[in-house]
């Protein structure tokens, strides 16, 4: 097997300035390639990762209670589209949406994405918009003027730190013309089911935690032996959150891109956070970046939210 090497600047800088901090850290957007990204497929289908299934769940019961808040003739517009199995209950189940944008940083994903919904979708006027959602954003000109519904399923908002949550908030918050936010979040609950949902007994999240390394080999001339780490998935109760990390199993050095870092056995890369909350919390950060909770949906069990938050006068 012998695999072109195509580095990855970007990759490369980023992995480098983690590494070199006193806890190791690696981006939780790296995870992603193909070979991420289909992994994290399989996650959504664990019997211990529950977020998916009741994320689409409350989606299904709740979508006739969110279609008061979409003005006529509105867009809605995806941070990060995934596999769009929760976009298509919105499009489905919003009569008055008119068009929708997602955005990725992935030009060939969005392509993709498009050219299927347009099939299934004729009436509707699909823009994908190749872009980083964590950096300002400016919309053509026509979208501008149009109604705006924000969505931000998965609860990939978990993955940032509180401060950048709330900015991110803010900045759609400043949107030309937006007219909601529905954003998906998972709940706090007992550590034990967390835990689980993020070190499952199969073993796919511990291969989707590893594949960060195969990856960096990859595109970024790494020399991570990936058997000398082990996957940890812990639970910080103070900062309400599952942390992700790839712990060294003895001491090692590995190089990438031609640096040299060291770890001493028990060391770690923290390689994710995921963020768990609560009603209160989301009314604060809400308050903070000029939103109000309008409407909260939960499953039975209270594991997972969708929120619509409308603009603050
Ligand atoms: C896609 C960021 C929401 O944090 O639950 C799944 C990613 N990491 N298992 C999450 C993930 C480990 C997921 N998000």
């Amino acid at each position: 097997m012998n695999k072109p090497i195509r580095k990855n600047a970007a990759l490369i800088a980023s992995a480098q300035a983690g590494l070199s901090q006193p806890q190791k850290t690696l981006d939780p957007k790296w995870f992603y390639d193909d070979v991420g990204s289909a992994l994290f497929e399989q996650i959504t289908a664990l019997p211990e990762y529950y977020p998916t299934r009741t994320e689409v769940q409350i989606l299904t019961d709740g979508v006739a209670g969110l279609a008061r808040a979409v003005p006529e003739g509105a867009v809605l517009v995806e941070l990060g589209s995934g596999a769009s199995t929760k976009t298509r209950i919105l499009l489905d189940h919003l009569p008055t949406l008119s068009g929708y944008m997602p955005l990725d940083i992935s030009a060939a994903f969005l392509a993709d994405i498009a050219a299927g919904l347009a099939a299934e979708y004729p009436t509707l006027d699909i823009t994908p918009m190749a872009a980083d959602f964590m950096a300002p954003l400016v919309f053509p000109e026509t979208i501008a003027k149009m109604p705006k519904l924000a969505f931000f399923p998965g609860s990939t908002l978990g993955n940032l730190e509180a401060e950048a949550a709330i900015d991110l908030m803010a900045r759609v918050r400043d949107w030309p013309q937006v007219a909601g936010f529905v954003i998906g979040v998972d709940l706090v609950k007992t550590p034990d089911r967390l835990i689980a949902a993020y070190d499952d007994a199969q073993g796919v999240t511990a291969a989707f935690n590893m594949n960060i390394l195969h990856r960096l080999n990859r595109e970024a001339a790494a020399t991570f032996d990936p058997a000398q780490f082990r996957h940890v998935a812990r639970w910080d109760a103070d900062a309400e959150r599952v942390e992700m990390h790839l712990m060294a199993r003895e001491d090692i050095a590995f190089a990438v891109d031609g640096t040299v870092f060291h770890m001493t056995q028990g060391q770690s890369i923290h390689t994710e956070n995921s963020h768990k909350y609560t009603r209160a919390k989301l009314d604060a950060m809400a308050a903070m970046s000029g939103w109000s909770v309008a409407q909260w949906f939960t499953d039975p069990n209270a594991d997972f939210a969708v929120t619509l938050l409308v603009p603050n006068a």
